[in-house]
């Protein structure tokens, strides 16, 4: 299993258990953080599961591809660490993972 911590917007924190293989909203989405509501199902074409990926674990991601940063402009409030968590897939290396939660898909 793969430990994530979600932080609210309110900085609560909830812990999630991902699979390895399996996405990071994916694993959101079966634990009931709703504020990832990724409405087009995975495919990188809504952005209504971006989140925030907290220092240093952004550097163990893959970078972006071309579709999620296009799609990521259409976020509200991108930072440097924005993903969409549709895009991220778990593994062993990510266990402790922390990301951040945006306000505004609340
Ligand atoms: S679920 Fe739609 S962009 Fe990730």
């Amino acid at each position: 299993m793969v430990a994530v911590t979600f932080v609210g917007a309110d900085g609560s924190a909830r812990q999630c258990s991902g699979t390895a293989g399996e996405s990071l909203m994916r694993a959101a989405v079966r634990t009931g953080i709703r504020e990832i509501l990724a409405e087009c199902g995975g495919i990188a074409a809504c952005a209504t599961c971006h989140c925030y990926v907290e220092p240093p674990w952004d550097q163990r991601l893959d970078p972006r591809s071309d579709v999620e940063e296009a799609m990521l402009e259409a976020a509200l409030e991108p930072t440097e660490f924005s993903r969409l968590s549709c895009q991220i897939t778990l593994s062993p290396a990510l266990d402790g993972l922390v990301v951040r939660l945006p306000a505004d898909q609340i």
